[in-house]
């Protein structure tokens, strides 16, 4: 096991009828900017609650923070949280909400363009944050990360900066989540396990396994959502799993892979893909092509997972691949290229792309443009 150090600050809130103790979670003396999304709250009621929970506070809204958040309408947010001198945000809404209010809390304090924020990859001076999470999938509410977009040169950047200081998951927010937007959320969090797990053996028992746990629990209520979303459990079951699943917690001390979710970065930069549709194509792909580099844990990973334990190693690993593809499609999500109209064109622009910027991702950095290429060939 690596060197590492553990810390995450932000207080998790969670359960039924939580959003009203929003009322105490930020102290009195903040001028708060709440943002949202494109409406989705003020049709389930959380924006009611929210605006219970907070009456007699100083607040100003800011709207229409878009999926895949753009720097084009974040500016606008920063615009106005400088001009209305706000110095605390609440988040309310999926991943895209807190991502883009994350690079807002750094825009706040940087006199320049915050595209300069996102193509630096980091900023710590930030303005405090809180989050009500509607959409299970990100871990965006736990942890300090985000991801930007630039409509105009359609490009898509990791940024970092601040953990919210709370959130809160309140369970029963998850209800009105179109089957898609569920979907997507359980192929993110899977992915984000795999992208901590799917790497060598050895590293660290603790870890393999609370990365199986969740992928388990993925694996054993994601058909049953399907039947009944209005199940509280199993939405709480959900929802923490995708904050366990990138919040720091399993990936002490072991490598870690990323190449999956960069790529499938470019797919939505270029044709405005849905984030956890782009991973439910590329990492069967890039199982497919790093087989002989990941052997031993595809291998764990078939027989603790999938029950694989009979056949050749090749025989198995072609079965546990298979299966994860299988699961994905039962999801109802597309798991090719070619389902997506994608083609040798786009593929050549996301090869050209990492080789411009000089990238390599994978636990062995072997993940270059040259290898992008050849995991997209293999999605088709
Ligand atoms: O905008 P509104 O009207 O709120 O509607 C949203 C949006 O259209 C809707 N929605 C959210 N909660 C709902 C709801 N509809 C009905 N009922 C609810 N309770 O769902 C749509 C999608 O929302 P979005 O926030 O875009 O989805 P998600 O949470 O999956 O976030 C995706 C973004 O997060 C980034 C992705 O790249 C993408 O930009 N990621 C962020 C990460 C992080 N911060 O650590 C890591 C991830 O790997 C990921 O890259
Ligand atoms: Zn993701």
């Amino acid at each position: 096991m690596n060197n590492f150090t553990f810390h995450n600050p932000t207080r998790l809130i969670f359960g039924k009828g939580t959003i009203e103790q929003l009322a105490t979670a930020i102290p009195a003396v903040h001028r708060i900017m709440v943002t949202f999304g494109g409406g989705s709250v003020k049709k389930n009621g959380v924006y009611d609650q929210v605006v219970r929970a907070l009456k007699d506070r100083d607040f100003v809204e800011f709207w229409g923070i878009e999926p895949n958040p753009t720097i084009e309408t974040l500016r606008k947010a920063i615009y106005l949280g400088k001009e209305k001198q706000v110095d605390f945000l609440l988040a309310v809404g999926g991943g895209s909400v807190i991502d883009g209010t994350k690079l807002i809390s750094a825009g706040l304090n940087y006199s320049d363009d915050a595209w300069n924020l996102v193509k630096k990859g980091s900023y710590y001076n930030c303005t405090p944050l809180g989050t009500v999470l509607t959409l299970p999938a990100t871990g965006s509410e736990m942890n300090n990360g985000a991801v930007i977009s630039c409509k105009e040169t359609q490009e898509k950047y990791p940024f970092h900066s601040n953990y919210p200081v709370f959130s809160i998951l309140d369970p029963e927010t998850t209800f009105t989540l179109p089957p898609f937007q569920v979907a997507c959320g359980i192929a993110d969090t899977f992915v984000h396990v795999m992208e901590q797990y799917m790497t060598t053996i050895g590293q660290s028992r603790l870890m393999d396994r609370w990365a199986e746990g969740i992928l388990s629990t993925l694996i054993e209520i994601a058909p049953q959502i399907r039947e009944s979303q209005k199940n509280y459990d199993l939405m709480a079951d959900f929802m923490l799993s995708a904050t366990m699943g990138l919040n720091g917690f399993i990936s002490m001390g072991v490598s870690q892979d990323w190449a999956t979710h960069m790529i499938g970065h470019e797919l939505t930069a270029l044709h405005g893909m849905t984030h956890g549709a782009t991973l439910a194509i590329v990492f069967p792909g890039t199982l497919r092509t790093l087989r002989q580099q990941k052997k031993d844990k595809i291998l764990q990973y078939g027989e603790r997972i999938w029950g694989i334990n009979y056949g050749s190693a090749d025989e198995r690993i072609d079965k546990t691949i298979e299966k994860t593809e299988q699961f994905f499609r039962s999801l109802g999500l597309q798991t090719r290229l070619s389902e997506v109209n994608i083609g040798n064109s786009t593929i050549l622009e996301i090869e050209h792309r990492f080789n411009e910027r000089g990238v390599a991702f994978g636990e062995k950095q072997n993940v270059d443009g040259k290898m992008a290429r050849a995991i997209l060939e293999n999605c088709m």
